[in-house]
């Protein structure tokens, strides 16, 4: 943990933060919400309340919320809609010693909308769900070795992949991972692949025929995979009989009412929903062709909570308000004008950025060669955004309640930010500006 810096924009944070780390290993149960991600000293690590796209912190600054509840929340915080739905169901009661009906509607409607599902299966988190659809498709098949691509959680049968060799995360993860309390037992259980190389993926197929009882990867995240991909993945899975999974934790319902499967045209075996399926609420739900989930009736699948009325409520009027106010094409459109408006205020500050990626998940891409340069850039840009009221890093989860004025207020705080690194780029003072620790990134996402 790198030393506090004093004095500090953020005093109650920080002294929070103090507290955590004596009582909680690691002070967060999330990497992604350790303050080393964002602008350590600068940024807020404790929130205090939240509403639509914006949330205030323990200090008592106000933020537009770039990060957007790390991808759990698409409508925006605290929505009428749902909120009021979540209200009606605890005042019934959350979880009973029976079953509740709303289990099979909201199965209907992940069936209706979802092109892979035929059958459900529900969970609280992502990394949950990936666990149990890889369970599934290891039950299915008979077989054990598991192929992945990206993140897919902090369970053994994921995090197994640094055992046999310690470097295989490094790219999907993060480096230096060490799979501490992950059976030795699991080396060589699961493999990773490069991500947009059929060939590379069909030698490993080959060099573990007749084994290989599952591939996993996110379809996309802020880049469009090269054409035909996807569809060469599924026809490889399919020659090799294996389960191809579809993790959509990330990407969810932002990209289309189906899942990102929808927008791209390629329908997986099974699919794995999480963050932003209920809005904040946690729920995750694991979807699939009949023929890959039907046997998990034999397989030991089972918890108490997955049946919690609150996050089965929570989803089903989540999957309605992103149909009824068409979520994804408002995305579509928020973000295409996100990107247009920085790239402007880039091209008027004349600094060497661009907005980029797909338009539901752009990104910045400074135009710097030196990685150890352009990681201080990215920090001063994270810490001067959050000092303007923007709390995000170099990527956009955009969500629903994002609109004009957090349009305008964030080219503004751009303007100012791409200001501050182009003339600490042009006097070499980039690390003396930091106020806080070089941003530690801790996620380096294969699928981009
Ligand atoms: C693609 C993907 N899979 C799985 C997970 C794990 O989900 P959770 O944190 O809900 O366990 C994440 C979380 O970021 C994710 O992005």
């Amino acid at each position: 943990m790198p030393q506090p810096p004093h004095p500090t924009r953020v005093p109650q944070s920080m002294a929070l933060y103090a507290r955590a780390t004596q009582l909680i290993p690691g002070a967060t149960q999330l990497i992604s919400r350790r303050p080393t991600r964002v602008a350590y000293g600068v940024s807020p690590i404790y929130a205090a309340r939240a509403q639509g796209a914006r949330f205030w912190d323990v200090d008592g600054f106000e933020y537009i919320d770039w990060i957007s509840g790390i991808g759990a929340i698409l409508l925006g915080y605290a929505d009428p809609v749902v909120d009021d739905a979540v209200r009606a169901q605890l005042a019934q009661g959350t979880i009973y010693s029976v079953n509740h009906e709303l289990e099979i509607e909201l199965a209907e409607e992940l069936c209706a909308a979802i092109p892979c599902a035929e059958m459900v299966r529900y969970a609280k988190c992502g990394g949950e769900a990936c666990a149990i659809a890889v369970r599934i498709a290891r039950g299915v098949t008979g077989r054990d070795k598991v192929l992945f691509c990206g993140y897919h959680g902090w369970h053994d049968w994921y995090l197994a992949a640094n055992l046999a060799e310690d470097a295989n995360l490094n790219a999907h993860l993060f480096p230096g991972i060490d799979p501490i309390g992950v059976p030795r037992a699991l080396a060589g259980t699961v493999l990773p692949f490069p991500s947009g190389n059929l060939a590379a993926l069909s030698d490993q197929l080959e060099q573990h025929r007749g084994e290989v009882a599952a591939i996993i990867m996110e379809p996309l995240r802020s880049e469009l995979p090269p054409a035909g991909y996807l569809a060469g993945v599924a026809d490889l899975a399919r020659a090799h009989g294996a389960v191809l999974i579809f993790d959509e934790v990330s990407s969810g319902l932002r990209f289309s009412t189906g899942g990102a499967q929808q927008y791209l045209g390629v329908t997986p075996d099974m699919a794995v929903f999480a963050k932003s399926l209920s809005n904040g609420y946690p729920m995750a739900a694991v979807v699939g062709r009949r023929a890959v989930m039907e046997p998990a009736a034999r397989m030991f699948i089972s918890s108490t909570y997955w049946s919690d009325t609150i996050g089965l409520r929570a989803a089903l009027t989540t999957l309605r308000e992103v149909r009824r106010r068409d979520v994804p094409g408002q995305l579509w459109r928020f973000g295409q004008a996100l990107k247009s408006r920085l790239n402007d205020v880039a091209a008027e500050v004349g600094l060497d950025v661009q907005c980029t990626g797909v338009d539901v998940h752009p990104h910045l891409e400074f135009g710097i060669a030196d990685p150890q340069l352009k990681s201080q850039v990215i920090t001063l840009y994270i810490q001067e955004m959050a000092k303007r009221g923007c709390h995000g890093y170099a990527a956009f989860y955009l969500n629903a309640a994002q609109g004009d004025a957090e349009l305008a207020q964030t080219s503004e705080a751009a303007r100012e930010s791409f200001t501050v690194i182009r003339d600490a780029l042009a006097s070499h003072t980039v690390a003396q500006r930091l106020e806080c620790a070089q941003q530690q990134d801790a996620f380096r996402r294969l699928v981009r």
